[in-house]
């Protein structure tokens, strides 16, 4: 133990209270030991720390904080050095705000383009996923703050979230869901991890032994603390045991207590307490000494020449700058037709669509920002080198149809010489908490659309969305630029690219499809009762379509420059590879290079290639570079379930570099040794992977790669426990739980109907689970009472009203007996 003087002092009492919160943001301090209090924000995308009463979901206010373009957004300028800068712009501002630990980055992978919070995460690409990530985690913590990695696994629908098992095939839990997390944990020293909400194969990700202490700390060496999602603890005895450190939110004293009682039972010993209580109190300390340090600092400096690390009215200039930058350099260029972008000087531009008067910049949820300031286009446009003929709305933005609206949007179109017209998804579209239904934009902007493409052939489409949308009307546009949700700034990032201020260079760090029945997982997701199955396997986004050969609208990696690149004379060595980039346009700009790897006549089935390297290169007209890619450990390997371990299989592997998994440019081969001698599956069984044929998957077949039988995953329907979730009381025998159930459904239904911002309060009641109850009341609520109330849902009310009436009582007195030990 690092902190064995102190941890000795402790009482028992103080190292139970010590793994959990104190509050709905704070870790418990004791001042007789000299441990603080640990502060804890949302990200990723900018800091939400509620200064008031506190809630997990972004729905009381929150202190101005800079709101940087979303992780997906982020992503699409494959640009780890931005990154990174824009990690520190969010540590300088956690710093100055008193934050420690920074609820980010979100790095789960995009399984389906249906996850309601795809804005949040990075890619379709484990490999891209976890590059970004590091980098965002060692600019936060260069500034004092600890990165917390999130969430900690497999967590990729946002459906029963809280009461899901994801069943997953050890090699593909491996090479596709953990990958990112062990390129964060190896590269990045992450001092915070959040486990997940869900199972995984039938254990919570928060007790999960594999993951949190095989895999994370023995495996990868994390050596940070594992924190809880708010409300995610199940057994906190298990939890600990298992090597998480710290439940959140606020569950009273009551998980202190049943820690007390599992170390009394021989659930778990003393031993494994102390050391968790040691890991997390290094973090602490850690964080606090260092806050302490800055703010030291900055007094003895008068608060003057150190004011820049505190002062936050300069922070938010500058991170206002820094977003808008982050945002230009992210926003990916799809189709540029007739070179209408960009925009010549003086170009008479009719500025059309609601999206050009109110932004729709960031997405919903506990990742929701009170931005500084947000900018919009309508304001800024005269700014630039054009002539704006004019703005209208053009349509309304829940989707109703509105005549009026576009009369005046198709005259204004008539005037100019180029139509912009801002659109996408609104904010009822994107929200944690909830998966979309369908891929489509509302029906009452494609109408818009058509009618101006009448009006005027010279249209450039605008778009604003954090995740994929399919796009069947794409030809109505010579120009498409894809903004996702760029962040407070993303108004002038938008001007910039569209008047070629900034060269655009993102590309796509996700397949947009032709139609949602494409995607790999269309039949198993979202899992609506406990198990989602991942029988698609390794099949994930553009290693299914490349594979399968399904044609797709803008490949993975897919993005388009005012300028042209030319790839030449690739060499393939031992570490890596080397070839020649140039800029043969009349623009300076930057490319993304792309490395995939992979290998025709594997005895494994395999995704055709693989992302395994990339580069943004940044040439002034003319320049030429030799760019190097190097090979890592992770560009041959493949998780053996057989043996458990990495290997690789001799072989020749083919290397393809390029500018997307689709326009790939230069071609070469390598033959590598392998130590892989046991094949992980009988062929015969699993055949339909070899052909990526994985859409309807068998039960034989999956469990050929499971290694097991496929587990049950149907609800109980006889009596509910305190692990289902409360929209489950459909099945209660109680009326009365059958009544509230009705009450939650009709008003979810209502604000769904409504429009506007998502009610994400009802949506996460309807989907937690009973003993969530416990863990978010503040100590109000005790276990003890949970299962009371679940015997009264399963049809014993006066029984479980006596438990809650006693259990009540009894949660008061020993709360308070508890609290009088900590003081
Ligand atoms: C989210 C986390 C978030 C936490 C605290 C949860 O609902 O899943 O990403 O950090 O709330 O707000």
């Amino acid at each position: 133990m690092k902190h064995a003087d102190i941890v000795n002092r402790m009482t028992a009492e103080e190292k139970a209270a010590f793994l959990s919160g104190k509050s709905e943001w704070e870790s418990w301090n004791f001042e007789r030991l000299g441990i603080p209090s640990i502060f804890m924000s949302d990200g990723p995308s900018g800091i939400r720390k509620q200064a008031g009463e506190g809630d997990h979901l972004g729905l009381n206010p929150s202190v101005p904080a800079t709101c940087f373009p979303s992780s997906a957004t982020l992503c699409n300028s494959w640009d780890a050095a931005l990154t990174e800068e824009v990690g520190e712009g969010l540590g300088r501002e956690a710093m100055a705000e008193g934050v420690n630990v920074l609820l980010g980055p979100g790095m789960n992978i995009k399984r389906n383009p249906l996850c309601g919070r795809n804005f949040e995460y990075f890619s379709e690409d484990p490999y891209l996923t976890g590059k970004l990530a590091a980098a965002e985690v060692r600019g936060i913590q260069s500034r004092g703050v600890a990165a917390c990695c999130k969430h900690f696994a497999v967590n990729s629908q946002e459906t029963r979230r809280m009461a899901m098992n994801a069943v997953i095939d050890e090699r593909t839990l491996r090479e596709i869901y953990l990958t990112a997390f062990e390129i964060a944990v190896k590269e990045s020293h992450p001092r915070a991890m959040m486990s997940s909400y869900n199972e995984v194969n039938g254990v919570y990700a928060n007790e999960n032994r594999h993951l949190l202490t095989d895999i994370l700390r023995k495996e990868w060496g994390f050596d940070g603390f594992v924190v809880t999602d708010w409300g995610a603890s199940n057994d906190h005895v298990l939890g600990v045991k298992n090597g998480s450190n710290l439940e959140m939110p606020n569950p009273g004293l009551d998980s202190a207590r049943e820690l007390l009682a599992g170390v009394k039972s021989g659930r778990i010993s003393q031993d494994e307490v102390d050391q968790r209580v040691d890991e997390l109190l290094d973090v602490v300390l850690e964080l606090t000494a260092e806050a302490k340090k800055v703010r030291q600092n900055h007094d003895d400096h008068d608060g003057s020449v150190q004011a820049s690390c505190l002062d936050k009215d300069a922070i938010h200039r500058e991170n206002h700058q820094l977003a808008r930058r982050a945002a230009a350099e992210s926003m990916v260029l799809l189709k540029n037709e007739d070179r209408i972008l960009p925009l010549k000087s003086g170009t008479r531009v009719a500025i059309i669509g609601d999206f050009a008067f109110e932004p729709r910049y960031q997405g919903a949820g506990s990742s929701m920002v009170n931005a500084t300031k947000v900018e919009n286009i309508r304001d800024l446009a005269g700014g630039y080198d054009l002539q704006v003929v004019g703005t209208a709305r053009g349509y309304r933005r829940d989707g109703s149809e509105d005549a009026t609206l576009i009369g005046e949007a198709v005259s204004l179109a008539k005037q100019a010489d180029v139509v912009l017209l801002f659109f996408g998804l609104n904010e009822q579209s994107e929200s944690e908490g909830l998966d979309r239904t369908h891929l489509r934009i509302p029906q009452n902007q494609i109408t818009l659309m058509r009618e101006i493409q009448e009006a005027n052939r010279n249209t450039v489409g605008i778009i604003s969305a954090g995740s994929v949308i399919e796009m069947p009307w794409h030809s109505l546009f010579k120009g498409l630029l894809h903004a996702y949700l760029p962040g407070q700034a993303g108004a002038s990032a938008m001007l910039d690219v569209l008047t070629g201020a900034v060269n655009p260079s993102g590309h796509l760090g996700e397949t947009i499809l032709n139609k949602y029945e494409d995607t790999p997982s269309y039949s198993y997701y979202p899992a609506l009762e406990r198990n989602s199955e991942y029988r698609e396997s390794v099949f994930v986004g553009y290693r299914y379509f490349e594979t399968a050969d399904v044609p797709v609208l803008f490949p993975f990696g897919y993005g388009l420059s005012y300028t042209t690149f030319e790839y030449s004379a690739l060499q393939v060595e031992e570490s890596g590879i080397r070839f020649t980039l140039k800029n043969t346009g009349t623009r300076d700009g930057a490319e993304v290079v792309q490395m995939y790897v992979g290998m025709k006549d594997s005895a494994l089935f395999r995704p055709v290639r693989e992302l395994k390297g990339f580069a943004k290169i940044f040439l002034k007209v003319g320049e030429e570079k030799k760019v190097s890619i190097p090979f890592d450990d992770k560009t041959f390997r493949v998780r053996n379930r057989m043996t458990d371990r990495w290997e690789i299989e001799g072989g020749t592997y083919q290397i393809s570099v390029g500018s997307s998994c689709r326009d790939l440019r230069l071609f070469a081969s390598v033959e590598k040794q392998g130590d892989l001698e046991q094949l992980p599956y009988d062929r015969e069984k699993c055949g339909c992977y070899y052909k990526a044929d994985i859409r309807r998957v068998s039960d034989e077949a999956y469990e050929e790669i499971l290694g097991y039988p496929v587990p049950s995953g149907s609800w109980n329907q006889k009596s509910l426990g305190i692990n289902d979730a409360l929209c489950q009381m459909y099945y209660a025998k109680s009326p009365i739980a059958r009544k509230i159930y009705r009450v939650l459904d009709r008003k979810l239904k209502k604000s769904q109907a409504e429009g506007g911002v998502p009610d994400l309060n009802t949506m996460f009641q309807y989907n937690m689970p009973f003993r969530a109850i416990a863990k978010m009341t503040g100590g109000l609520v005790s276990m003890e009472m949970v299962k009371s109330i679940v015997e009264m849902v399963n049809g014993h009310f006066f029984r479980g009203m006596g438990g809650v009436i006693g259990g009540f009582f009894r949660n008061r007195k020993e709360n308070k007996q508890y609290l009088r030990k900590l003081n």
